[in-house]
């Protein structure tokens, strides 16, 4: 299957989707949240409790729920229904429709802030999508969306090592950071900025990670993505690999080292 073609499938992986939040803290991305709802933002914005707010792509509601009581109208849309379904359980308080990032179902200049976390790179069409987040913003709103930027050649990450796939597909999924804020700029954008959110870091014996269901299709999208064949062809090279360290008396130990960048854009 060529890379450009691979779409995830949240369908199947809803009831397994939040486990990633037991593992890893996500700190950095929060206070990078917390900060941009809070931030004052161009001319005309009200005040941050007086704001509404709209996630892309909001998933299971995880980041909804978080940012509860940091807005006065907080929403959420997200195409998959399973995910929609667990977002309306863990965000009551949020305003929630089945939709996509390219055509979002809402009037112009709805909104004071605009989010996505790590759901940029399922969009079909970046640009167009961009388009549609000026529009429903307000005067002095502020659009910021968090992700990898693999192009940084910063990351270690097992699951690069050893679904080989992996690489590839992400670097033809995620832009460059610097892409990002020109395509903001082209969509209107006034004032565009980037920085680093948050580095996730995390050593885990192959063992460890096999009998926590971290190796598993559910764990990322990365994985997810992959066929059948192309999936158990990693986790034999993990096994293998396993082998080795332990005929030599160690163990396996993987290794996650990544950086979520935040792009912002202001009105
Ligand atoms: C990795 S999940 C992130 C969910 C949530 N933001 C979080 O951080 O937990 C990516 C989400 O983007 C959604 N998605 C995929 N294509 C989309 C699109 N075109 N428009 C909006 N959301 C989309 C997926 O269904 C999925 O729930």
């Amino acid at each position: 299957m060529s890379a450009a073609a691979r779409v995830v499938d949240y369908d199947t992986i809803a009831d397994r989707y939040d486990r990633r939040y037991a593992l890893y803290r996500y700190d950095g991305v929060r206070e990078a949240l917390t900060n941009f709802l809070a931030a004052s933002g161009g001319g005309g914005s009200p005040a941050a409790e007086g704001r509404a707010v709209l996630e892309v792509g909001c998933g299971t509601g995880h980041w909804l729920q978080a940012v509860a009581g940091c807005a006065s109208f907080v929403a959420g849309i997200e195409p998959s229904r399973p995910m929609l379904g667990r977002a309306r359980r863990a965000a009551p308080h949020a305003r929630l429709a089945q939709a996509c990032a390219e055509s979002l179902p809402w009037r112009d200049a709805s909104f004071d802030r605009l989010f996505c976390v790590n759901a940029l790179h399922h969009f079909s069409d970046r640009e167009r999508f961009f388009r549609e987040a000026h529009r429903v913003l307000r005067p002095g709103g502020g659009l910021m969306t968090i992700g990898k930027d693999p192009h940084a050649g910063r990351d270690e990450w097992w699951v690069y090592d050893y679904f080989e796939e992996t690489r590839e597909i992400d670097s033809r999924r995620f832009a460059p950071v610097r892409v990002l804020r020109g395509e903001l700029a082209l969509a209107g954008f006034a004032w565009v900025e980037s920085f680093e959110a948050d580095r996730i870091e995390a050593v885990r014996s192959a063992a460890d990670a096999f009998a926590a269901g971290i190796i598993d299709r559910s764990f990322t999208s990365q994985l997810t993505v992959l066929t059948d064949e192309e999936f158990s062809r990693g986790v034999e090279r993990i096994r293998q690999a396993d082998v080795g360290r332990r005929a030599a008396g160690g163990a396996l130990q993987l290794v996650a080292d990544f950086h979520l960048y935040a792009t912002v854009g202001w009105i």
